[in-house]
This record gives C-alpha cells, sequence and structure tokens, in this order.
C-alpha cells in the first residue's frame, strides 16, 4: 500500500482530476517558496487573522484538522502555543512533505501526521478519518469545485470550531480568478479556482446546525469561525 510523507498509510487516494492537477499547481517549489516566505515574514494577513480569531477560545491541548494546510503554518504557530496533535490531509504531496520537514525541524514532528488526498473522497471512504476540537480550511474553499460536499465533510469532521478563509465575493476577484481560469485552461490544466458566494457558505453551515461566532474580514478575504449551535460535538450531519 503506498505511504504518504510522515509515513502515515494513504487511505482513499483517488483524487478526482481537478486535485490531481491542484499538485500540478501547488508543487515542490512554490511549497517551498512558500514556506521561505513565512518564515521571513510570519502568515500572511488572513491566516494571521484567522489564527487571532481561533486563539479567542484557547487553543492549548485541543486536536487540529487542517485541510489543505499547505506548508502548515497553522500547525507551525498553534503546535508552539500548546495544541494537542494536529492531522494535515492536502491533495498536494509536494506541500505535504514541505510541511512535515517544518514541522519536524520546528520539534512537532511527534505530534503531526499527514494524509494525503482529496479531503471529501477521503472522508467518504473512510469513516475512520478523525475528527478534532479545531477543523481549518484556509484559502481551500476557492480551489474546490463542490462546495456543499466539502463543507459536509467539514462539518463532520468538526467537535469546537471550524475555521474558515475564502473569497469575499467582488468583483475584482471574480475577473482575477477568470484571468487564471482561463491561463489553466490553456495550459491544458483541470484545476479552476472558484469564488463561492458567501450566502451559500453560510446557508449550507447553517442547515447543518453550525452558527457563525467570528467574522473578519481582508481587503481580498473573508475570514470566519463556525461553531456546532449545540454546543462542543454537536454537529450530527447527514
Ligand atoms: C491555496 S492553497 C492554501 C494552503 C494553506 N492553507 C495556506 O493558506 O497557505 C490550497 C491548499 O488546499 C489543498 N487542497 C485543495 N483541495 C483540496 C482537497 N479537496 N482536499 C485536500 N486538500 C486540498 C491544496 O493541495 C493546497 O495545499
Amino acid at each position: 500500500m503506498p505511504r504518504s510523507p510522515g509515513g502515515a498509510t494513504v487511505r482513499g487516494m483517488s483524487c478526482c482530476s481537478h486535485c490531481r492537477d491542484a499538485e500540478g499547481f501547488f508543487g515542490d517549489r512554490t511549497a517551498r517558496r512558500e514556506l521561505r516566505r513565512y518564515r521571513k515574514r510570519g502568515p500572511p494577513t488572513s491566516t494571521r487573522r484567522l489564527l487571532d480569531a481561533l486563539r479567542e477560545k484557547g487553543v492549548e491541548g485541543r486536536t487540529l484538522l487542517d485541510v489543505g494546510g499547505g506548508v502548515g503554518m497553522i500547525q507551525l504557530e498553534l503546535l508552539d502555543e500548546g495544541l494537542r496533535s494536529a492531522l494535515h490531509i492536502d491533495a498536494s504531496r509536494p506541500y505535504l512533505e514541505v510541511a512535515e520537514k517544518a514541522l519536524t525541524e520546528a520539534g512537532h514532528g511527534e505530534r503531526t501526521t499527514r494524509r494525503f488526498g482529496d479531503f471529501v473522497e477521503l472522508v467518504a471512504q473512510d469513516p475512520d478519518v478523525p475528527a478534532a476540537e479545531i477543523v481549518t480550511l484556509d484559502r481551500v474553499i476557492c480551489c474546490y469545485p463542490r462546495l456543499a460536499a466539502l463543507l459536509e465533510a467539514s462539518v463532520h469532521c468538526t467537535r469546537e470550531r471550524l475555521g474558515l478563509v475564502y473569497p469575499r465575493e467582488r468583483v475584482g476577484t471574480r475577473v482575477a480568478l477568470a484571468i487564471g481560469n482561463l491561463w489553466f485552461r490553456i495550459r491544458r490544466s483541470d484545476f479552476r479556482a472558484y469564488l463561492h458566494p458567501p450566502d451559500q457558505v453560510h446557508r449550507i453551515l447553517e442547515a447543518h446546525g453550525f452558527r457563525r461566532t467570528r467574522s473578519d474580514r481582508t481587503f481580498i478575504w473573508q475570514v470566519e469561525v463556525w461553531e456546532p449551535a449545540d454546543g462542543p460535538g454537536g454537529s450530527t450531519p447527514d
């Protein structure tokens, strides 16, 4: 059976063509460049805002599921602050490898695990994908075509708090994504970026018994924390 970075057995590996091409876009050079930038300047503003929002109710002793965690910025920041453990699921092997190296160098190797694959498919195929107190999707919603499926899988895994960073609905963003997607089409890549309307995000999460407890924004990004309306561990999606 294939092995993922970090030695975790890879199950439910099947990735859609979109995710396969995401791996081309989020490749080794990009990952190493992003890690260098993080080490030099810290997390970007939107990630910092999400981290601040999560810190408000504390992270110590909590478990984290970092979906599409990239080079591991959220894990690196919160493990330093007493997070118990982190699982990183990502559709990009280069990102997982770079994140693993950075976390090991930071002394967090023992408290982190990784799984490669499409998070939605992993949850659908493998009921053992562990739930976590905190689940984060930092700039991941805009990389995935099936919004409802992505949010439903996220809700399914969230015990306490779900942190999201996704694009605001702005004309400028729509134009930028259209140009980017034209470029992917010319390159014959199946990867696309998506501007899922915030209203739709809200409707889906509310329908699954979640309420928004924190909302912030930057020029481009919407930053939100959602919690099960009936308290931690109370989400019962189906
Ligand atoms: C724009 S990057 C963001 C990385 C990081 N969260 C950050 O904010 O720097 C999107 C990440 O999500 C991952 N991703 C996209 N769709 C995914 C899916 N369905 N399952 C798992 N990871 C996914 C990509 O491989 C990539 O690592």
